[in-house]
């Protein structure tokens, strides 16, 4: 009750100052962000962007798509950090007045702690409006209550995003996208897919797969950018770390294939469908991937790779690809 008397007296405040910019309508009782569909290279005007610790080159890459400032933030303070793990923000600029972007991922734990440091921080420090670019959000796998009791934690993250922020801009979130039509405050999924084609465009793939038919929308959308075919394979998960891939026969003989996936986590699904693709013949296979989790036995399944690339949504070893060019459109489409 605390937290949504706060974000409302906040909304108000901002109504009332004239300042509230997103152009937001009731509709169903929802709110929707309205975006234009322009794409210039002007510099969006009044606009600073401040990155979570998870997410400082995409931030900066952010804040040079669009030509804007870049406030920095200290995460320590002192060498180390507290020794406790706490988290630590300090902004190094001012923000008075300012549509603010932060860009922070919520993974791992200890990143959503420093989102909502940075959001408060960033408020009190006078911030006239508050874009909340989450590339990987994390928690958001679980997009209903399976069993009496549970959270929706996505929803839960999304209610406490709400608390500072005005409108929040994500890329494939693991779940129903439809889940985020009942985040409360407005919300736009931002698609990784045209970095990703031209990735792999460049890496000069002949065909796409996506490992389920939950990927099959990414992979066509990729497809259509590094202008290749594409094809799916079916999959059933057996528990967290085990899937099995229905017989089906590809066009891959001696071919460069592209496997296109939300998450790389513990790199079982793409070890099922390269192996599969190189016992059908696939002369090299590349995993691409918008969000690269890589955890637990993750290294030695993509050994059945040949490369394996992520996007700077999520850090690690594999990130070859930026999706600041998406973010800053969709930002730039902001009303
Ligand atoms: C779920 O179906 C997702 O699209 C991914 O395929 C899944 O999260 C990948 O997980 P893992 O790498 O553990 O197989």
């Amino acid at each position: 009750m605390r937290t949504r008397a706060r974000h409302e007296i906040r909304i108000v405040a901002r109504r009332v100052t004239g300042f509230l910019c997103a152009d937001l309508t009731s509709h169903q009782g929802r709110r929707t962000i309205h975006i234009s569909t322009s794409h210039t290279t002007r510099p969006v005007p009044s606009v600073k962007v401040v990155g979570g610790s998870a997410s400082v080159p995409l931030a900066r890459g952010i804040a040079h798509e669009i030509s804007v400032g870049f406030v920095d933030v200290a995460f320590e303070k002192h060498p180390g950090g507290f020794p406790d793990g706490e988290r630590y923000v300090r902004l190094l600029g001012p923000v008075s007045g300012e549509h603010v972007v932060l860009v922070q991922t919520t993974h791992p734990d200890p990143m959503i702690v420093e989102f909502f440091l940075l959001a408060d921080a960033i408020r009190d420090a006078g911030a006239r409006r508050l874009t909340a670019v989450v590339p990987y959000f994390g928690y958001g796998r679980q997009d209903k209550r399976f069993l009496d009791g549970e959270a929706v934690s996505a929803k839960t993250i999304a209610k406490h995003i709400a608390v500072d922020c005005d409108e929040l801009l994500t890329m494939a979130i693991p779940a129903n996208p439809e889940i985020l039509k009942t985040f409360p405050l407005p919300t736009r999924e931002v698609s990784g897919m045209p970095a990703i084609g031209r990735y792999l465009k460049s890496a000069k793939v002949d065909v796409l797969l996506a490992p389920d038919q939950g990927a099959l929308r990414l992979a066509k959308e990729a497809s259509s950018v590094a202008g290749v075919p594409f094809d799916f394979l079916v999959k059933k998960r057996i528990d967290s770390y085990t899937v099995k891939i229905e017989p089906k026969a590809l066009d891959v003989r001696g071919k460069s294939v592209g496997i296109v996936d939300d998450v790389i986590s513990t790199g079982g699904t793409i070890a099922t469908a390269a192996k599969e693709l190189k016992a059908q013949g696939a002369r090299r296979v590349i995993a691409a991937c918008v969000h690269g989790l890589f955890v637990g036995p993750a290294e030695a399944n993509l050994k059945a790779c040949d490369d394996v690339i992520a996007t700077d949504t999520v850090l690690s070893p594999h990130t070859k690809v930026s999706v600041a060019p998406e973010f800053a459109a969709a930002i730039r489409a902001l009303k």
